[in-house]
């Protein structure tokens, strides 16, 4: 396109009444002119003197846009002979735009400002297998989200004293990137916790510290394993690690669940894997508890066929009406166990703080892959919990909320009985944040779900917990933790009337 053309085009499609601002505008036309190579590469631009008289307006103005266009590597200014189109414009050096649409698009076509891709065409087939069975709830506050503590009741003032402490304090060491593994305080003090509260068998060296469970799990799932290996998975489970182990390039292998856990079946058994990922305190989302038996067999297993356990002991610190059960890793003596735990229930999500107790014998490997992998840091935040732990806060703060969490759990179970009386059982609450609803086999959870939404309740269809949703139980995952006390009855009674209005609507 020669220059006076150009400057026909432009003025064509410069719009002073449609509120945006002419630079803008004028920007992002040399763009598209220069990415659909209407103006090709080596082309020179008008100069901005003229182009400000032929558009009529500022040259500085134009000048700005050129300069703008320079720094994005759109264009090339000589001194003395004027501004050039780069030899490659930007966006095809890293291969972003659809360089072969848009040396087809006619420059009349009015092209949008970021031309979306097809989500087919920019991301892998592991991204897209990723987001197809995405599960994260764009709302994570409100009756009934499962999974989310009463964040409300997080003990702020001590914490912050504790913060301000270590900000006065302006300790270097703890602003760098952390030693791999984490704050050595931290890993002491959750070592004595581990030991004592949930009968782990661990030294300070054995714990890393990561971002939380997914994280662990992903560490751990690169570290033990390579694509193509296979993971045991309990079905139902947790929809996060799945999404983790989701682009992993391993393969999962469902397996079914019984009242005392994971069940393999003797097909199964007959095909060790190299890793499987068990809730053994509480499993996710049934709520059953693994039995000795089961949790003696998975161990003997594992190690005849050299497979690594990975045990999520996500929230086994709240159990109502027994105390909290040994875990798994504590019975292991062949050194088979990959414990991890995290903060996000016992004190708050956002607080992204978890833990991996590996074998001693990995316990170097995983600390240094994790600093290589991810950069860890957050180490004051580490040390504030360090010193919350060895105060005592952490033990009476889950104390406290195991009561109320309790209190609520009742309240749910109460209201759901006035409602429903032995319709519709709930399984599952013996412990944790959440039960499960279970509602007529063949009833549409999702459905349901979607109406309590429109009433501005969070539920989470049990179906979609399971590798094959269709065929799957129908239910409903109810967390009742951060709902307060007053709000529990009346939540739980637009929940029903979701849940009548859409059974009926199927029936
Ligand atoms: C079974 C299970 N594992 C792990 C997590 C997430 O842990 P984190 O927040 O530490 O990544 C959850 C959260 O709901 C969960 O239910």
């Amino acid at each position: 396109m020669r220059a006076s053309v150009l400057s026909d085009w432009l003025a064509q499609r410069l719009d002073r009444g449609n509120g945006q601002p002419v630079y803008r505008q004028l920007h992002r036309l040399l763009q598209q002119a220069i990415l659909s190579r209407e103006l090709p590469a080596g082309s020179k631009v008008p100069s901005s003197r003229l182009l400000a008289a032929e558009l009529g307006i500022a040259r500085n103005t134009v000048t700005q846009v050129y300069e703008q266009l320079a720094l994005e590597g759109y264009v090339t200014s000589a001194t003395g002979r004027g501004t050039f189109v780069a030899d490659s414009a930007p966006d095809e050096i890293v291969g972003a735009p659809d360089a072969a649409t848009a040396v087809a698009a006619p420059l009349a076509a009015s092209i949008p400002d970021a031309t979306p891709l097809p989500a087919a065409r920019a991301l892998s087939a592991r991204g897209a297998r990723l987001l197809s069975g995405a599960g994260v709830s764009k709302r994570q506050w409100g009756a009934f989200m499962p999974g989310v503590p009463d964040v409300t009741r997080f003990p702020a003032r001590v914490w912050s004293r504790l913060h301000n402490k270590y900000w006065r304090r302006m300790r270097p060491d703890l602003l760098t990137y952390a030693p791999g593994g984490g704050l050595p305080l931290l890993r002491h003090a959750l070592a004595e916790y581990l030991r004592t509260s949930r009968s782990v068998r661990c030294t300070p060296e054995q714990i890393v510290i990561t971002t939380g469970i997914h994280q662990s799990v992903d560490l751990a799932v690169r570290l033990l394993s390579d694509p193509g290996d296979v993971i045991w998975t309990e079905d139902p489970c947790y929809w996060g690690v799945r999404s983790v182990l989701h682009v992993s390039g391993l393969q999962s292998r469902p397996i079914a669940v019984d009242e005392e856990g994971i069940n393999p079946s003797p097909d199964d058994l007959a095909q060790p894997p190299k890793l499987m990922l068990v809730t053994p305190s509480h499993q996710y989302p049934l709520g059953m508890v693994m039995s000795l038996a089961r949790r003696r067999m998975l161990l003997e297993y594992a190690r005849q066929h050299q497979c690594w356990i990975i045990e999520d002991d996500y929230d086994s610190e709240f159990r109502y009406g027994s105390r909290p059960l040994a875990s798994l890793q504590g019975l292991d003596t062949a050194g088979q166990v990959i414990y991890v735990g995290s903060f996000g229930k016992t004190l708050f999500p956002g607080l992204r703080i978890g833990y991996l107790v590996v074998p001693e014998a990995l316990a170097e490997s995983f600390a240094m892959a994790s600093a290589e992998l991810y950069r860890e840091g957050q180490l004051l935040q580490q040390a504030v919990l360090a010193e919350f732990i060895a105060e005592g806060h952490f033990t009476s703060h889950i104390r406290r909320m195991r009561t109320l969490y309790g209190q609520r759990r009742q309240a749910l179970l109460d209201a759901a009985g006035r409602r429903y009386g032995s319709e519709m059982p709930a399984v599952g609450g013996d412990a944790g944040l959440h039960l499960v609803m279970q509602l007529p086999h063949d009833a549409d959870d999702r459905a349901v779900a979607n109406a309590a939404l429109e009433r501005n309740i969070i539920v989470r269809p049990l179906s979609g917990y399971y590798a094959e949703p269709a065929s799957a139980p129908s239910g409903l995952l109810i967390g009742y933790a951060c709902v307060p006390d007053e709000e529990i009855a009346p939540a739980f009674d637009t929940l029903a009337d979701a849940i009548d209005s859409t059974l009926v609507q199927f029936a």
